[in-house]
């Protein structure tokens, strides 16, 4: 069977560096943690177990360590979380996507100059707790449209409008744009990052042009169902597994060519599994 790859599939730029980072600093004599999964992968975050790694859930955890190294994963975590690490004499080795530092120096250096700091993006999400985390003085995190709608404010305060990396392009364009309508002094960063887009697109383009898709990653990656479904779209033969055993191809005999993509979270040696098993085995 022909197999290709789409062109950007799996971890993307800023976790595939988080990963590397923590593989980096493991066999070394010394206890090596991570604040939070580094990726949401079972099988990463196992292997990094078996090398030592310990996974600190939140601040609570964080404070019973006493010697080590934590490392800060991709999507970055509030100023208070370095002040804490420093303070209790531990290592601090800094993960953080670039991208998202980014956001956090825009929102340090806007906040610091008395505009109010505006999140377009998921409250819950670690990384716009992180982004918020950095602002000097309260910040508003917007999740929808009507969110955007409902927002008021008592002062006429300037505001500084940011988005969480993996925002929806669409949807921060409409809030801009209900907040300017509301004649607030705005000035917007947009900082969605283009790597879901660019692995939604190549995903479209791959399923239409073969005549079997298939898409890895974990069951409830969000990012892997929409990959999923976009395929799917494309490709009736599309095909949602998360490890090579779960995959159980019934192929017409007219298939002969196999488009495969992946999560973000999936890392590198399941992609080329797959890969080599439909190559070999069809
Ligand atoms: Fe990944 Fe960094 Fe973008 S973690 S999704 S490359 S912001």
């Amino acid at each position: 069977m022909e197999v290709v790859l789409a062109k950007s599939l799996g971890f993307c730029f800023g976790v595939k560096r988080a990963v590397e980072t923590v593989y980096s600093q493991t066999g070394k004599d010394e206890d090596i943690y991570t604040y939070g999964a580094v990726v949401n992968n079972e099988e990463v975050v196992e292997d990094l177990k078996k090398k030592g790694v310990k996974v600190i859930e939140n601040r609570e955890e964080l404070k019973k360590i006493k010697k080590g190294t934590v490392i800060i994963r991709a999507h970055g975590v509030a100023r208070e979380i370095y002040g804490q690490i420093e303070s209790q004499g531990l290592k601090l080795v800094d993960a953080t996507c670039p991208f998202v530092k980014r956001i956090h120096e825009i929102v340090v250096r806007e906040s610091a100059a008395g505009k109010r700091i505006v999140v377009a993006g998921n409250p819950g999400h670690p990384e716009v707790e992180g982004i918020i985390g950095w602002s000097e003085t309260p910040a508003v995190v917007l999740e929808s449209v009507e969110d955007a709608r409902n927002y008021t404010q008592k002062d006429n305060k300037a505001i500084c409008m940011v988005s969480q990396t993996t925002f929806n392009y669409n949807k921060f364009q409409y809030i801009v744009e209900i907040f300017e309508k509301k004649v607030y002094n705005v000035s917007v960063a947009n900082t969605i990052c283009n790597a879901t887009e660019e692995r939604q697109k190549e995903a479209r383009k791959l399923a239409a042009s073969v005549d079997a898709m298939i898409v890895i990653g974990g069951r409830h990656s969000s990012n892997t169902r929409k990959l999923f479904e976009i395929c799917r779209e494309e490709c009736a033969y599309t095909y949602f597994i998360q490890t090579l055993d779960d995959l159980h191809l019934e192929l017409p005999k007219s298939v002969r060519l196999v488009g495969i993509t992946a999560g973000a979270s999936t890392p590198n040696n399941i992609i080329e599994e797959v890969q080599n098993y439909v190559r070999i085995n069809f």
